[in-house]
């Protein structure tokens, strides 16, 4: 039909236009001129999952573009109709191989894909770290925005009710040279990762952006191999909760194109376009893989379409509430008041008490509220709540405390910043114009509360001291409390419990994966410590947390028992026999794919590097970040890597089998700094000297070469320790 048409004419120009700037690449920098999206070890992601093609160069590109127009159908007679879909769909496929192409050139020979509020491809650090959202329902997907809004205002509308159903908004192309992107920014809406609105691009091709993202997703957490087109498409119609919305008064011929390359992952397009047409289904399982829509319901019927259940939980609260609104930042002009800060006395304080000292649902503020207190910042606030609860357990109390960084930072208009007795938030003055008040916070924390640790807590009382005087009093025994706490979690060992716990959440993308959880050993992720693991056990005792009994000694220097292993060997599906706490030579733990650092051998040391996710550069043992996690994660044992969280790289039972701290040679000169602290006191106890100014780091080493010399100027430790393997 004319869809059909339009998409195939869109096809040709589309190749052709690529094409173009390709020779013009050429031109300039020569075919053997290597090109790449930033920072990622997917080449160019559409390209090589569907045909397992690395593009590297230019001269890579050319065979592409060939391929690409050897798929373009005939190109239909104006007004004729196409019969079936198949000749649509490869148009589609072909269209977003040019258009990959398209883009790498830009960056090339510009214009840049990064400008002004442009994003550009995501590198694999920002992939890893929202991929996994989509993996584990934290997002259902994406909705890939064309055009724009009738107007701003309307936009915003519309993003509003796409972030609360906790959507990313991936924007690219516009609508006679107006983007949606560029009307948020009009109404000053904060955009970027954080807030999950993301503006790829302004051009129509940027939309390679958006479908590369679902592909690398699959090749990563759905371990597809490239090249398998198949697995790969179907993986995003069945995971990747994702549509395009094309909104505006026309549709181009380019735009139906990208439509028909979107179709092939199962994405349908709904749009307030008057179509000619609609095309019936053809291959999708939907009505129709268009939709035409009035704008006003257009992301209700977005959730029609693709069946997404939402569980929005109603709060009693002004202004929309939902995890895309956590990353947002409020800035100075912006906000009403600023509370606690530097000087400032303000905490915020989980406390158990006895059943009957708690009224549940009472929420009192002592003092004035914000109709009362002066805009600007210096505002003193103590967030005093109190719970109870059969199942409650005091050392609980800093888990649920930390949990309130994510229930307030929730609510727009609300910006959480630190914890206990260092915080500082701020209340947007659109927020309060919204009728937002002190008060809420406390409806907000006894909705969460009680929605996410019920089955701990029976009740939950709030109260909020805005007086100055209160708070400064109230501190001395809060922060007694936090003294006493911080004293009894110190003292906890791995030999001082008798169990540890498990962790499987990454079992839906890493099956044979599973992290087990002790005193000493945080969850590769750094989120889930022994006591979460206990606290997760009491919240959802069929979860993914389970308690491991260690049982009898298997190895006491591997950190083997025989409770873990047999644990993990019933786990893994029968896949893993025994796994080593404290090794990374011997039956190391696996990873799944989000550990915070990777440790990985360096043999000429004798020792070991260890490398964050947020470095981007090149590492001594030859590979980047983003190349080492593919080769460390999806649930194997691979000696000599291993992902750990940056708390397992402090403790003194980091690959204690193996040397211990001192054998590390190698780390980021940033994670060094972060990690100071408890480097330098884990360093003295295990009896090694100025031991932090001994590792290397990339200002003094970035070759395997490099780190020895620097290792043999500083008289390294690890130079003596037996040899690794
Ligand atoms: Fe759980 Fe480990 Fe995944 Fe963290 S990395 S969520 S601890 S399985
Ligand atoms: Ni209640
Ligand atoms: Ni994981």
């Amino acid at each position: 039909k004319i869809i059909c048409s339009a998409a195939i004419r869109g096809a040709y120009q589309i190749v052709d236009k690529a094409d173009k700037k390709l020779a013009e690449a050429i031109a300039q920098k020569g075919a053997g001129c290597k090109v790449e999206f930033p920072n990622t070890a997917y080449y160019l992601p559409i390209i090589y999952s569907m045909t397992g093609i690395p593009v590297k160069t230019l001269e890579d590109c050319v065979h592409v573009i060939g391929l690409a127009r050897s798929m373009l159908p005939p190109l239909p007679a104006e007004k004729h109709w196409v019969p079936y879909l198949g000749h649509t769909l490869d148009a589609g496929m072909a269209t977003l191989f040019a258009e990959e192409i398209y883009e790498a050139c830009k960056y090339l020979i510009g214009p840049h894909p990064v400008d002004g509020i442009w994003l550009g491809a995501a590198d694999d650090v920002i992939m890893r770290e929202r991929g996994i959202e989509f993996v584990d329902g934290t997002a259902p997907g994406f909705a890939a925005i064309v055009g724009c809004a009738p107007d701003a205002d309307t936009a915003v509308k519309i993003a509003r009710e796409l972030q609360q159903k906790n959507l990313y908004v991936f924007i690219q192309s516009d609508n006679f040279g107006v983007s949606f992107a560029e009307q948020l920014a009009e109404k000053g809406v904060q955009m970027g990762w954080d807030t999950r609105l993301v503006p790829f691009g302004k051009e129509t091709s940027a939309a390679v952006y958006s479908l590369g993202f679902a592909n690398r997703a699959a090749l990563s957490f759905g371990n597809v191999p490239p090249g398998d087109f198949k697995r790969n498409l179907l993986y995003n119609k069945n995971r990747i909760f994702a549509f395009v919305l094309a909104l505006g008064t026309k549709v181009t011929d380019e735009q139906y194109a990208n439509a028909a390359g979107a179709i092939n992952y199962g994405f349908p397009t709904i749009t307030n376009i008057d179509i000619p047409e609609i095309l019936p289904t053809g291959v999708c399982t939907y009505e129709h893989v268009v939709s035409k829509v009035p704008v006003d319901k257009i992301v209700d019927k977005c959730v029609e379409v693709r069946g997404l259940k939402i569980s929005i939980h109603k709060l009693d609260i002004p202004v929309p509430y939902g995890p895309a609104f956590e990353g947002e930042r409020i800035r100075k002009e912006d906000m009403q008041i600023e509370i606690g800060g530097p000087g400032v006395p303000a905490f915020e304080y989980v406390c158990t008490k006895e059943i009957d000292e708690v009224e549940d649902g009472k929420i009192q503020v002592i003092g004035p509220d914000l109709d009362e207190i002066p805009a600007g910042p210096g505002v003193s606030l103590g967030i005093m709540v109190e719970v109870s609860g059969r199942k409650m357990q005091p050392d609980f109390e800093p888990i649920f405390e930390r949990q309130m960084h994510r229930f307030l930072g929730e609510a727009q208009g609300l910006f959480h910043m630190g914890q206990r007795d260092i915080i500082r938030h701020r209340i947007s003055k659109e927020a309060f114009k919204a009728g937002f008040r002190i008060r809420h916070i406390g409806n907000i924390i006894h909705a969460k509360f009680h929605g996410e640790f019920g089955a701990i807590l029976d009740k939950v009382q709030v109260t909020l001291y805005t007086k100055k005087e209160d708070v400064e009093r109230l501190l001395k025994d809060v922060r007694a409390a936090y003294t006493e706490r911080d004293a009894r979690l110190k003292g906890m060992t791995d030999d001082s419990v008798s169990m540890f716990y498990s962790c499987t959440l990454c079992q839906s993308f890493a099956p044979t994966h599973i992290c087990v959880v002790t005193p000493e050993r945080s969850g590769l992720c750094g989120s889930v410590s022994w006591l979460d693991g206990k606290a997760g056990y009491e919240i959802n005792p069929t979860g993914p947390n389970q308690p491991i009994e260690r049982g009898k000694t298997v190895d006491e220097r591997l950190g083997q028992w025989e409770g873990t292993n047999s644990f993990i060997f019933n786990g893994s599906n029968r896949s893993l026999e025994k796994v080593s706490l404290y090794s990374i030579m011997t039956d190391p733990m696996t990873s799944c794919g989000c550990f915070e650092c990777i440790s990985a051998m360096l043999p000429m040391t004798n020792g070991i590097m260890v490398v964050d996710r947020d470095f981007a550069e090149m590492t001594p043992c030859g590979m980047k970040f983003s190349t080492l996690a593919g080769t460390v994660g999806g649930g194997l044992q691979t000696p000599g890597f291993m992902g750990h969280s940056k708390f397992y790289l402090g403790s003194r039972k980091f690959i204690s089998a193996d040397g211990g701290l001192a054998r590390v040679v190698w780390m980021p000169k940033a994670l060094k700094e972060e990690l100071a602290e408890t480097l330098i006191k884990t360093a003295e106890e295990l009896g090694l000297e100025d031991f932090l100014n001994k590792i290397a780091d990339e200002t003094v080493a970035q070759t395997e070469e490099e780190v020895l010399n620097y290792m043999q100027k500083v008289n390294h430790p690890a130079l003596v320790l037996a040899p690794m393997f």
